[in-house]
């Protein structure tokens, strides 16, 4: 009898169904105990809640981040090599006639009214029902966005023990690059440090990072409604979890990584509202691409034309550092210098008080200009 395939074919699935079930039921809920979280590279300890959330705001006091990873789920998991990946990215921008247009429409009252809307959600903490909302909340205006694209998905991806899903709005490529992705991302997610990461505490999360969701959308928006068709698939992703450790992104970096899928680009949008004394975007040369941070330097001088600069965050600061951390080639632009930025985040004074949504728009024209370029040769 076993040796009939179909036999064989059951038992195996029901075999893999059995696993995943024992796994799923054997991880922690996010508020069910400790974690293990890595503070280095190959630096992990096990902590509680209120050590975590010493953790960020003790550094953030200090003026610099303090970035850690939590890594509860599959914490032994290795990156596997994918071939493809690291193909060099063309020379200098070349898609200006397709770009320019999209670039005129930008309107920086969505971006205000965006943040104004997310800012409503008394935290958008990911273990907490309106941080859930709040992605629901995302997930609704992509789809709004997408006006009824057939080649446009919308979908919840679903995160092991914590509440709140991710969102990803994915632009389906067209032509023999379509398998390949260019990734776009911000955290949709809040907390507020001043009580030791309380759920409760008010998290308007204005700069820190409805500024980031803000950019996402607007780019989207005008991507879609351009009819714009990309030679690589485009994803536009809000991750959920950033301040409890990168889980999100991490999630989403492992199982690209788990499925050889081939990520040209990530570009993360954490915090570009702020202008600080400079009025300066700055771009974050730690645990980023080289080569990426580079074309996305020409990007700013060809669509933006504005003044930047570099600067560093140490380590894990934001989602970017998970797609490093799995080999895939990330980029992050940033609204200050590190010691600079807004100090008003993980507080309930971060608001749109302090954001200049017009210095914004530089963001969202290099995340546009990003998007068009990294999906087509
Ligand atoms: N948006 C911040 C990252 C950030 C803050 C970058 C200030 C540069 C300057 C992000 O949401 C954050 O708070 N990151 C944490 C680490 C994370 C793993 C919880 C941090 O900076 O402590
Ligand atoms: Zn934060």
């Amino acid at each position: 009898m076993l040796d009939d395939p179909g036999i064989l074919g059951c038992c195996l699935a029901m075999k893999r169904f059995c696993t995943a079930l024992l796994l799923v039921l054997s991880l922690p809920a996010f508020a069910d105990g400790p974690r293990l979280i890595q503070t280095a590279p190959g630096v992990r300890r096990w902590m509680n809640e209120s050590e975590i959330s010493e953790l960020s705001r003790s550094a953030h006091l200090a003026g610099h981040c303090g970035g850690y990873m939590d890594v509860t789920i599959e914490p032994d998991r290795q990156p596997q090599p994918i071939a493809g990946l690291n193909e060099p990215i063309k020379p200098i921008p070349n898609q200006i006639a397709t770009v320019a247009p999209m670039l005129r429409e930008i309107a920086p009252q969505n971006l205000t009214a965006t943040i104004a809307r997310l800012m409503k959600f008394s935290t958008r903490h990911a273990d907490t029902q309106t941080g859930v909302q709040a992605a629901h909340w995302i997930r609704d205006q992509f789809v709004l966005l997408a006006n009824g694209r057939s080649d446009v998905t919308v979908s919840l991806f679903k995160n092991m023990g914590l509440r709140q899903p991710s969102v990803i709005a994915r632009i389906e490529g067209s032509g023999a690059l379509a398998k390949e992705v260019v990734i776009l991302g911000a955290h949709e997610d809040t907390i507020n440090h001043t009580q030791g990461g309380s759920k409760t505490g008010q998290a308007p999360g204005a700069d820190d990072d409805a500024s980031g969701i803000a950019t996402l959308l607007e780019a989207f928006r005008i991507i879609a409604q351009s009819n714009h068709r990309p030679e690589r698939s485009i994803e536009f992703i809000a991750y959920a979890g950033e301040e409890l450790g990168l889980i999100g992104s991490r999630i989403i970096a492992m199982k690209y990584n788990d499925e050889k899928r081939i990520v040209r680009g990530v570009l993360q949008l954490d915090m570009t509202m702020y202008p600080g004394k400079t009025k300066k975007l700055h771009f974050i040369t730690d645990y980023t691409n080289q080569k990426l941070t580079r074309f996305s330097q020409m990007l700013m001088d060809t669509y933006v034309k504005q003044p930047w600069s570099t600067s560093s965050c140490g380590y894990a600061c934001s989602d970017h550092a998970s797609w490093h951390d799995w080999k895939y080639p990330a980029v992050f632009p940033f609204e200050t210098f590190m010691n600079g930025h807004n100090r008003a985040i993980h507080t309930p004074g971060d608001t749109l008080k302090l954001l200049d949504v017009e210095f914004g728009a530089h963001f969202a024209k290099l995340a546009i200009g990003f998007a068009v370029e990294m999906a087509n040769d």
